[in-house]
């Protein structure tokens, strides 16, 4: 563990936000937002509704574009026009939801709008299902029977995997998955995470969005915590609690025992 924290003190952030502000109108909802994500790891952003956790995604996304501040990708000034922009850079946002076509099967969805084609111009079904089956195989996931299955059919959690799996197919260097589990049972739950990890093992860096803060406890590296579009803290997972995060999450503070550890 401390081998890997001081080969980060060292490397470039994936991605990086600085002094992030975002108002929408009279309502500043990002203030001074600084966030900073390396590859091989999962950081964690957590925040009470309306803490800003979703305008931040989209500003990452390239949905929305800031007021003030710095947004870099592997070093370098990030000029995010619309998604497009972002997924070119490599950075792929995954929404519980809307990512994903319901009447397309797996593969379709996989490729939707980047299709390989053969030299005569057909579409190249051979290659892109193969390319899918190993994506998924890649990911130890063995819960999708067939590949032409239309998503519609599939779990909340077969599609969070499907999903998942098309931004490795495309070789991101980062995933920004918001809110993934909210709508999962147990099983899946678990089998989402341990994707996530994976993800991370494979040198992806990993922004995860939830409210859940024991699936955040079990899978991320590091916390964020948001308060009322602010910053309150950052995090190592491995040293803080259920407890402190929710204290952190609700009032913005840290929690007092904590606050005396720190001192001593
Ligand atoms: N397009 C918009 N126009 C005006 N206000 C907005 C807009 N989008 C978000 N807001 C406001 O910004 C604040 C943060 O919203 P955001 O959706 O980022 O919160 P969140 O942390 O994702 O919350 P939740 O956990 O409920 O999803 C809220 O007060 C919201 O009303
Ligand atoms: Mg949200």
């Amino acid at each position: 563990m401390t081998g890997r924290h001081s080969d980060r003190a060292a490397a470039t952030p994936i991605l990086e936000l600085e002094g992030v502000n975002k108002s929408f109108g009279a309502v500043h909802v990002l203030k001074d937002v600084s966030l900073r994500v390396f590859a091989g790891e999962v950081m964690a952003l957590v925040g009470d509704n309306g803490a800003g956790k979703s305008t931040l995604v989209k500003t990452i996304a390239g949905l929305h574009g800031v007021d003030s501040g710095d947004i870099r990708f592997d070093g370098k000034p990030a000029h995010l026009a619309g998604p497009r922009g972002a997924s070119e850079l490599g950075i792929e946002v995954v929404y519980q939801d809307l990512s994903l076509c319901e009447n397309l099967d797996i593969v379709e969805n996989m490729f939707l709008g980047r299709e390989k084609r053969t030299r005569a111009g057909l579409l190249d079904e051979h290659a892109m299902e193969g390319m899918a089956a190993e994506t998924l195989a890649s990911l130890s996931v063995r819960t999708v029977t067939s590949l032409r299955q239309p998503v519609a059919s599939l779990s909340g959690g077969q599609r969070q995997t499907v999903a998942i799996a098309k931004a490795v197919l495309w070789n991101n260097k980062i995933v920004v998955l918001d809110e993934p589990t909210a709508a999962l049972g147990v099983a899946q739950t678990e089998q989402v995470l341990a994707l996530v990890r994976r993800l991370a093992e494979r040198g992806l860096g990993v922004l995860l969005i939830s409210h859940n803060i024991s699936d955040v406890l079990a899978v991320a590296d590091r916390i964020s915590v948001l308060y009322l579009g602010r910053r309150a803290a950052e995090l190592q997972a491995s040293a803080t609690s259920q407890q402190h995060v929710i204290h952190l999450m609700t009032t913005g503070q840290h929690l007092v025992a904590s606050t005396m550890e720190n001192r001593s």
